[in-house]
């Protein structure tokens, strides 16, 4: 390990203040906790902030919903944030929000240079526009018929059932999500950053190794795609910073959103604990930075992270990050998080009936420096945490605890019983530190766990509670046991960035003495430690079923907005035998199949529905069938859906078509069935 002291600015993403902390969001405040606790036990000035990220659509209609001011919602979730964090050992140094003045300030300095710097265009920009709200809206506040598949109810950017991207504009039917009313386009002037300018220097910077390889990939594709300018400006009503200079003007909550990290840093360096520990903003802050800026952010935002934010910094004379590490997304059981298989955990209730290390060190043990997702297999979390944690970790220092303290008054012996296989405990800790620095968690949680296995094997040839039957071998007994709880606290010194909580348990129960990296090199010896108190319990698979329930009963989350119902939160939402059979299938005939004027992925069909009932529906296939080839065609109709008002008349049900990922099929009935097998 270098001796070098470094000064290391740690951020994890600024979870939004409209919601709940849940285990997908954990993934990434543990992964940074752990790292920020690491190089601060290895002797490194590590400053750890975050903040909730206050602006936006989103949080403004939220706080509308509930008849609130924007503030009042952001400062309630900026409360229960901060409650979970610190319930989950996630140790910020500082948590602020990005509307507060310190943030105002920088994004003000941060515009103005690049309004200097001639990076700023202003172009005018059609959008989506609520008339009766009398705001313009986000894409996703706009909702739909996908023009691909013609799934109702889709979101204005992207179709959940075939994935399919698109503006809002194609949307057939499109709707809005605040007063339930058809939008209209209308345009308005928008403040555009001229990010293609930056294209040389972003290059310079990855050069330097700013991200792993999956992300350096995956910009090459976007420079190669060609980058283009950056929209930052949103229109009045917004809840965010107005633009000095206009009358009704935001900034885009992306763009105050990571000057956040700065802003956030400015206010602790101000604060007295910064004071006191002489931290200097500009000395983090400035471009030629002897200090380190590392954020931690999920895959889903690396875009932003990646492009945007480095190139703002450099057009606006502030120090760019040293490395952008980027994580996968939590799956549970192989899926998606989902509401209604009780998956969909906010940190709140997992608290309620586990413990919180125990997900830490789950997600240690699973966790990579690569952006691959990681599963939190719930069968595989009962036996891992019992097996590795409490059966051989916690179990060391249950074994040998009672001993000293009933035999020896609770004092070590004065030398260790075996040096050698101490010092392999000791030498071990320069990969296992080289592993967590390089955020490959799990390789060092098998290296800790390969040790425990030594140490409970040690302890298994001397057998302490045989030797205990013998009085003259009491000697024996206070040094077989004092070997054991030096191992033990070894591994507590190598767990402690993981298990925060239970470090400062076996810190009491081992008389006080500190637990940083180096220590682990000095044994305790002829030293008293504290009555041994269980460090941790097994987990309970009922616990976990009781978890999952609580769950599904949960409240769900409130809708973007008020008119409209809810959608499922997840793509995968299961529905049961009883919400399948509500559906009436029924062989119908093509009569008629005809291009629709001004949708080209729609046909027109009149069906033959069976017992002289004509019905006309309006079917995304055009991209896979002839308007000319269909009439006379088996299909299989959903008979009993909701009518649909579109566009061009009204759709009077469903037609069956299924894709192979590829090419689209109308489902058909087969030929009849032999005679006998009849239906009930
Ligand atoms: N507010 C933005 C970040 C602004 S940073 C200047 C945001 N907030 S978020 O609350 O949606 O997400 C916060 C972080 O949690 C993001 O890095 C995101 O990738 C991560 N995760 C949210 N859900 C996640 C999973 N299901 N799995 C893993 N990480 C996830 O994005
Ligand atoms: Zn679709």
């Amino acid at each position: 390990m270098s001796s070098r002291r470094r000064e290391i600015l740690v951020t994890s993403a600024l979870p939004y203040a409209n919601g709940a902390i849940h285990i997908g969001h954990l993934v990434e405040y543990v992964q940074t906790d752990i790292w920020a606790r690491y190089m601060r036990m290895a002797g490194h000035e590590v400053t750890y902030v975050c903040a909730s990220d206050a602006h936006g659509t989103p949080v403004m209609l939220k706080a509308r919903e509930e008849g609130i001011a924007p503030e009042v919602l952001v400062e309630r979730f900026r409360a229960e944030h901060q409650r979970d964090f610190a319930a989950f050992g996630v140790a910020f140094d500082n948590y602020h929000t990005t509307h507060s003045e310190e943030n105002r300030l920088l994004v003000e300095q941060i515009y103005q240079r690049l309004e200097a710097g001639g990076l700023i265009e202003r172009r005018d920009v059609e959008q989506a526009y609520d008339a009766e709200a009398g705001m313009f809206l986000p894409d996703r506040f706009v909702r739909g018929t996908c023009p691909a598949c013609g799934a109702p109810d889709q979101y204005g950017d992207s179709c959940e059932a075939c994935g399919a991207t698109y503006s809002p504009s194609d949307l057939l039917d499109p709707r809005s999500v605040v007063s339930g009313t058809t939008p209209v386009r209308r345009s308005s002037e928008h403040f555009f950053f001229r990010l293609a300018a930056f294209t040389d220097s972003l290059r310079a910077w990855l050069a330097g190794g700013a991200v792993g390889a999956q992300i350096a990939q995956k910009l090459e594709e976007w420079f190669a795609a060609g980058l283009r300018d950056w929209d930052i400006s949103r229109d009045a009503p917004y809840f965010g910073f107005r633009i000095p200079g206009t009358r009704d003007k935001y900034f885009y909550v992306w763009l105050d959103a990571p000057v956040g990290y700065l802003a956030s840093l400015r206010q602790y360096c101000g604060s007295e604990a910064g004071r006191s520990r002489g931290l200097e903003f500009e000395r983090y802050a400035s471009p030629a930075s002897p200090t380190e800026m590392h954020h931690f952010i999920g895959k889903d935002i690396a875009y932003f992270h990646t492009l945007f934010w480095p190139a703002v910094l450099e057009a606006s004379g502030f120090r760019r990050p040293t490395a952008v590490h980027v994580h996968g997304f939590l799956t549970v059981n192989g899926q998606k998080m989902s509401k209604s298989r009780g998956t969909f955990i906010s940190a709140a209730t997992w608290l309620e009936h586990l413990d919180p290390e125990a997900l830490r060190y789950y997600y240690a043990f699973k966790l990579g420096s690569g952006i691959d997702d990681i599963d939190l297999n719930l069968e595989d979390f009962v036996a891992r945490v019992n097996a590795d944690l409490v059966g051989k970790f916690v179990n060391l220092a249950s074994r040998c605890a009672g001993f000293i303290s009933r035999g020896h008054g609770g004092m070590l012996a004065a030398e260790l019983d075996d040096l050698k296989l101490y010092q392999r405990f000791v030498e071990a800790g320069e990969s296992i530190g080289r592993w967590y620095e390089a955020r490959e968690y799990g390789r060092a949680m098998r290296e800790i766990m390969r040790l425990a296995d030594q140490a409970n094997r040690y302890i298994d040839e001397h057998k302490p509670w045989q030797l205990a039957r013998d009085p003259a071998q009491a000697a024996r007994v206070q040094q077989v046991c004092t070997q054991g709880l030096n191992l033990f606290r070894v591994l507590m010194i190598y767990l402690a960035p993981v298990l925060p909580l239970m470090a400062s348990r076996a810190q009491t129960f081992l008389g006080g003495q500190p637990l940083d990296w180096a220590d682990r090199a000095r044994p305790l010896l002829s030293h008293p430690i504290a009555a041994y108190e269980p460090l941790m319990s097994r987990v309970e698979t009922a616990a976990i079923t009781r978890m999952l329930e609580h769950s599904r009963a949960a409240p769900q989350a409130a809708p973007p907005s008020g008119s409209q119902p809810a959608p499922p939160a997840d793509g995968d939402e299961m529905i049961t035998i009883d919400d399948f059979l509500k559906v009436e299938l029924r062989i119908a005939t093509v009569l008629e199949a005809s291009e629709v004027e001004g949708a080209d992925r729609l046909l027109r069909l009149v069906l033959d529905a069976g017992a002289g009932e004509q019905r006309t529906v309006f079917s995304g296939i055009r991209a896979g069938y002839d308007a000319a080839q269909l009439a006379g065609r088996q299909v299989i109709l959903v008979a009993n859906l909701q009518p649909r008002k579109m566009r061009f008349g009204i759709s009077e049900g469903m037609v069956l078509a299924a894709a192979d990922g590829e090419q689209l099929f109308l489902v058909g009935p087969d030929a009849p069935a032999p005679a006998g097998a009849r239906v009930s």
